[in-house]
């Protein structure tokens, strides 16, 4: 499908900074100045599926412009920007198909790039007519205050919950045919600087070095990925270079043949050398290509570029962990639960775990776990300069520092990855009718708590 355009109704300098991150995102926006000027834009194009508003500077007129997103047979979701004090009073709790957000200044550019793009997935991928009671949006109840996701009661306690184990065929990953079979697992969260890369590095030398697995960690972020460099591997080959190679040679190799074996055993599979040049890379090729690693090791670990796009989607399809990385701060927790939300629309939700990173500093672990509404498969402590000055000498941390702490935690979350620990959610966070969720009002919250 051809990706959706946006209207902005925003001061310049302000569109120009969201434009900016839209088209990054594939996103056309669209600057509207008023109410006759959307009209016509909605009458001549079909692909606007969602409008930013200034609630703040214009009120009535904004109200004109909500009007016609919902004129004539739209439904047209609205992020709108309203003054931090209305936020807390918005009564949206009788509403049943609201689709709209809110947010309010300041705000950073990029983070209504991750919004849009969460609003965009619901209203490309959701007929409109299969939306769940209770909305695909998180809402407050009509006080503005705390309305707790259904399921999160026995989150209070403090400690991380025991979550319920899988059933041991499936953490066996044993196919159809009997053969046995790799799990993938999916490292991401929206934010950059999460801990994404060196969970993804440090799981997969836990589980190659100290639990004797067969790992392949792929790098599939062409933009910002530095596997490769953390690691020491000077040029390694690419997926793209390979592809580009064997097209001409007429030759076919698998991801193993294809892959570069680090010095702790992990193969690495990096997708490309720099960001230009790769169209031979497409989505769905090297989703299956990825998938069909399965065959070769025992886990593969997915280091994700922070996007929603074809590659992402295709592969959160497949997976069967996902597990997101969350450091106890306020822009990562709000990250994360939009994961969350556009999790639920990908019905991938029971998938997700949260790993707790720098989980002795900042928000409580276990707000982090309740807000969010994600059970925590482990926690991972902060560990000052150690993953970097490993990263220097071109190892993990597990190889380099065996005997740290935070090195144990990781052997924690390795060994919870073995025994399928968590990896399904615990009855009453699995169903999309249990989210209509609370977050804004939690938030709220949570910033007076930290701010
Ligand atoms: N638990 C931790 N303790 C100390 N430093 C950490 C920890 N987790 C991540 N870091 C550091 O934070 C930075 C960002 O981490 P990174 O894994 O690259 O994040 P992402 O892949 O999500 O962008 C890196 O310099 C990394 O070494
Ligand atoms: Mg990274």
């Amino acid at each position: 499908m051809p990706r959706s355009a946006v209207a902005i109704v925003l001061p310049r300098a302000e569109f120009v900074a969201v434009q900016e991150h839209l088209n990054e995102a594939g996103y056309e926006a669209i600057a509207v100045e008023n109410a006759d000027e959307l009209e016509q834009l909605l009458v001549g194009r079909t692909d606007v599926n969602v409008a930013i508003l200034d609630g703040e500077t214009d009120f009535d007129r904004t109200l004109e412009m909500y009007a016609i997103l919902h004129e004539d047979g739209r439904n047209i979701p609205a992020l709108m920007l309203m003054p931090p004090r209305a936020l807390g009073r918005m009564g949206l709790g009788g509403n049943s198909d609201v689709k709209d957000e809110y947010f309010s200044r300041p705000y950073s550019a990029e983070s209504l790039r991750w919004r849009i793009e969460a609003m965009l997935i619901r209203v490309e991928s959701v007929p409109a007519d299969s939306i769940p009671e209770g909305g695909l949006v998180g809402r407050m109840n009509a006080s503005g205050g705390l309305e707790r996701p259904e399921g999160s009661e026995g989150a209070d306690a403090g400690a991380i919950p025991v979550v319920a184990s899988a059933d041991l065929e499936h953490a066996a990953g044993v196919s159809d045919q009997g053969e046995k079979r790799g799990k993938i697992v999916i490292v991401f969260n929206p934010k950059g600087g999460v801990g994404k890369t060196t969970i993804s590095i440090n799981l997969g030398a836990a589980l190659q070095i100290r639990k004797g697995q067969r790992v392949l960690l792929v790098d599939c972020d062409t933009i910002t990925g530095h596997i490769a460099s953390s690691l020491g591997l000077q040029r390694p080959r690419t997926l793209a270079k390979a592809w580009r190679e064997d097209a001409t040679n007429g030759a076919y190799e698998s991801i193993a043949q294809i892959a570069t074996v680090h010095s702790s055993g992990i193969s690495v599979l990096v997708m490309a050398e720099s960001p230009l040049h790769t169209e031979i890379l497409d989505p769905r090729r090297v989703a299956d290509a990825i998938i069909a690693a399965r065959d070769s090791y025992d886990w593969v670990i997915l280091d994700m570029h922070p996007d929603y796009g074809p590659l992402n989607q295709a592969l959160f399809e497949q997976a069967d962990r996902i597990l997101v990385p969350v450091t106890p701060d306020v822009p990562c927790i709000r990250a994360a639960v939009q994961f969350r939300e556009v999790a639920v629309e990908l019905d991938i939700r029971d998938r997700l775990t949260i790993v707790i990173n720098r989980a002795n500093s900042g928000v409580a672990a276990s707000d982090v776990e309740r807000v969010v509404a994600i059970p925590a498969v482990a926690r991972v402590r902060s560990a000052g300069m150690l993953f970097v000055r490993a990263a220097d000498e071109g190892k993990s941390a597990v190889e380099r520092f065996p005997t740290a702490k935070v090195v144990g935690d990781i052997d924690n979350l390795a060994d919870r990855l073995l025994s399928g620990t968590g990896s399904n959610a615990r009855p009453g966070f699995s169903s999309r009718n249990r989210i209509a969720g609370s977050f804004r009002g939690l938030f709220d919250r949570l910033t007076t708590q930290v701010s």
